[in-house]
């Protein structure tokens, strides 16, 4: 074995070897690579050392004391190359050596938008009251967005939504004006008695003001059943108010109005604090006989209430809102609020 030929001369190339290795390390792990070659467990000097027990006296001593005194000076160099390469800038050393001292960055947490805030509380207060949640296409047909709902081609009642129909003309497809629609698909599909309500955005093409969006949120509601009058809408809507406005001294008032899907039909206006200004934030009234006709239930053995609140206007109340345009300006001035 060369070892035991040339013992000293052993220690010279091994030195020279593993000083080498030390001084063209590039970065902190080619150093603990050099550390491992050579002191680690099946390291050069370590297999040395360890052979040490099986050599003649005379040569143990000879033998023992070089590698001992290499593996010192070893151990001092690889200390003094580590601290060194501590002090060099970070990205020099950047995949091995992490510092963990450097503060890190601020991941800035998002929030929920105040119309999703105000769908899930209105949600919760309807579960609360029995109702289902339901939800449908915001592409509809002309059949469920009108013809369905009573209200035929050629009718002046389509002038109360300004409709945003879909390209090709001729298959007679819109963006839904109300979430109206909701009701005839769930009853086509679903025997009374039920309740639902199905929340939703709806589309028109109307000019813009502080109190109208072209795009907002309705809540369409229905309930079904041998007996459901008008107090039980009344009561339906009192309770959603009072629950969502929590008790605050909130008012309603009915106005008559016309919907053709509905009769007798009524406007729901609101305002809070027995003063203010009141505001309309729901259409409402007894299903039509002839909705129910049209998903093929008999009127004479069924009756219902439904309404459609407009989400975006109950946000305003509750938040003090006074533009309606604000909640998809995109302006996070307005959104950091919440
Ligand atoms: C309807 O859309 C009926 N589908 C409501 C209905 C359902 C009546 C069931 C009877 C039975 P109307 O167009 O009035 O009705 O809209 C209902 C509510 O949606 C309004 O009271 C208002 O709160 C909201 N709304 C309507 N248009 C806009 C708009 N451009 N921007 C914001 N909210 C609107």
């Amino acid at each position: 074995m060369p070892e035991k030929q040339q013992p000293l001369a052993i220690f010279q190339s091994l030195r020279k070897d593993a000083f080498d290795a030390l001084e063209e390390a590039p970065d902190f792990a080619s150093i603990c690579r050099v550390e491992a070659d050579y002191l680690g467990k099946n390291g050069r000097l370590t297999h040395i050392l360890k052979s040490l027990k099986e050599m003649p006296e005379q040569e143990r001593k000879i033998m023992g004391s070089a590698a001992n005194v290499l593996k010192k000076e070893l151990e001092e160099k690889i200390k003094l190359k580590k601290a060194e390469m501590r002090k060099q800038p970070f990205v020099q050393h950047a995949n091995n050596f992490v510092d963990i001292t450097i503060p890190g960055k601020k991941i800035s947490r998002g929030h929920l938008h105040p119309i999703t805030r105000v769908l899930r509380e209105v949600a919760e207060i309807f579960e609360s009251m029995g109702f289902e949640i339901v939800e449908g296409p915001e592409v509809e047909t002309e059949y469920y967005n009108f013809d369905a709902l009573n209200i035929p081609k050629n009718h002046p009642a389509r002038d109360m939504w300004d409709t945003l129909w879909l390209k090709p003309l001729e298959n007679r497809m819109l963006l839904r004006a109300h979430t109206s629609p909701m009701e005839i698909r769930y009853m086509e599909k679903n025997n009374p008695p039920l309740r639902i309500i199905a929340p939703g955005r709806c589309f028109r093409y109307e000019a813009t003001d502080a109190t109208h969006e072209f795009q907002f949120y309705q809540v369409e509601g229905l309930m079904v059943g041998e007996k459901i009058n008008f107090s039980h809408l009344k009561g339906v809507l009192e309770v959603f108010l009072k629950r969502l406005f929590k008790n605050q001294e909130i008012e309603i008032r009915f106005i008559p109005a016309y919907y053709p899907f509905v009769e007798p039909g009524i406007q729901v206006d609101f305002r809070m604090n027995k003063k203010g200004k009141w505001l309309e934030i729901a259409g409402a009234g007894m299903t039509h006989p002839q909705v129910f006709k049209n998903v093929k239930l008999n009127p004479k053995s069924w009756q219902g209430f439904a309404f459609g609140i407009g989400l975006d206007r109950i946000a305003m109340l509750k938040y003090k809102i006074d533009d309606i345009r604000l909640f998809h300006s995109g302006d996070l001035r307005f959104i950091k609020q919440f």
